[in-house]
């Protein structure tokens, strides 16, 4: 009797050595994963030789990846054609799965290790985080402060048009009117993209449009300007205020664009916040010389206007024929 139990107990203590798992219930990747690592850990190893050790990752009842440490051989499920795991390591315990995030599906993996005679199996889920490309916050910011300056902008159109009437051409109202709503489809098309979720190049584009052709309002200010007001050190200082901001929001943006963690989008949220700024400026300066000036513009259009016209037209055409070319 006494040889069956110790018999018993020997067997019992060899079917215990089986191999022991960290537990992991979950991984989680978003966009910002470039590749995919599901954890596989071994806490008893006891394979000097990694000839002894045998994987087997399964998803859905499927092999999805094979580890022959004695042929030193791996294989691959048909759509996993990336997964790889590091057979150095194995001897560590370690039996993570790495894959390209584009072959990465959401599931239960099994992760499924022999040792000689141990084996043992563990399941982790991988899951799918939508992280959006930049905070609530900065979305809001970064899609509000160009489309307040593209109004603000309307406004100075509107100012232009109603109180120099009698001075201005046809052709240049059309001209500052087409650049306007050229600018203003951009912006909202570039909203558009811009606006839901993660990072992605149909988002990096939005933003994009956003900001590059903001540009266009540097120009349509300073075309107002000369039509309105002439150039004084104010407007000066105020156009070069623009084009810091338009600056500091490119620099931004060529920061931000290639990052799916942009931390510099206050940089890029400042500089179209200074774009705004630029704009609501013009608008109130505009307005109190527009008001102040009713009775001395006659006169002075009349000397000036040649000379504006001329650079104006030449300034708009040139920009709106290579604007798009160089976008
Ligand atoms: C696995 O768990 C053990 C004990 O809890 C711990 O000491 C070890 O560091 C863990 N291994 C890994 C790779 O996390
Ligand atoms: C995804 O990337 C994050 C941050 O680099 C990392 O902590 C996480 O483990 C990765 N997820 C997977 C499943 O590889
Ligand atoms: C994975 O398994 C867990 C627990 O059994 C279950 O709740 C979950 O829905 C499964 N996930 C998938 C994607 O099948």
């Amino acid at each position: 009797m006494l040889p069956l139990v110790v018999l018993l107990l020997g067997s019992a203590s060899c079917g215990s050595a089986q191999l022991i798992f960290n537990i992991t219930r979950s991984v989680e990747y978003t966009a910002c994963n470039e590749s995919v690592i599901i954890p596989c850990f071994v806490n008893n190893v006891e394979a000097t030789n990694i000839n002894e050790m045998y994987v087997k990752w399964k998803l859905k009842g499927k092999d999805i990846f094979t580890f022959n440490g004695a042929l030193q051989k791996t294989t691959h499920g048909d759509k996993f054609k990336s997964t790889k795991i590091i057979p150095q390591k194995l001897l560590t315990g370690i039996a993570s799965l790495e894959m390209d995030k584009e072959e990465a599906v959401v599931g239960n993996y099994t992760c499924e290790v022999t040792e000689l005679s141990r084996e043992g199996e563990t399941i982790i889920e991988l899951k799918y985080r939508i992280v959006s490309w930049f905070s609530p916050n900065e979305n809001i910011l970064i899609v509000i402060f160009p489309i307040l300056a593209v109004l603000l902008s309307w406004g100075q159109f509107g100012i232009v048009t109603i109180k120099y009437k009698s001075s201005l051409v046809k052709e240049k109202t059309i001209l500052l009117f087409v650049g306007g709503l050229v600018l203003t489809i951009v912006v909202i098309v570039g909203a558009i993209l811009f606006v839901p979720g993660e990072y992605s190049t149909k988002n990096s584009c939005g933003l994009g449009l956003i900001v590059i052709p903001t540009v266009i309002l540097i120009l349509l200010q300073y075309c107002v300007f000369i039509i309105g007001v002439w150039i004084s050190p104010f407007t000066i200082a105020i156009l070069i205020l623009q084009v810091l901001g338009y600056v500091l929001s490119v620099v931004g943006l060529s920061l931000c664009v290639s990052e799916c963690n942009p931390v510099h989008g206050p940089l890029l949220i400042s500089g179209l916040g200074i774009i705004a700024l630029a704009e609501l400026l013009g608008l109130v300066y505009m307005k109190l010389v527009a008001s102040n000036q009713k009775t001395i513009q006659p006169p002075r259009k009349a000397v000036e206007e040649p000379l504006n016209g001329m650079w104006l037209l030449q300034t708009c055409i040139f920009f709106l024929i290579y604007y798009p070319i160089i976008i």
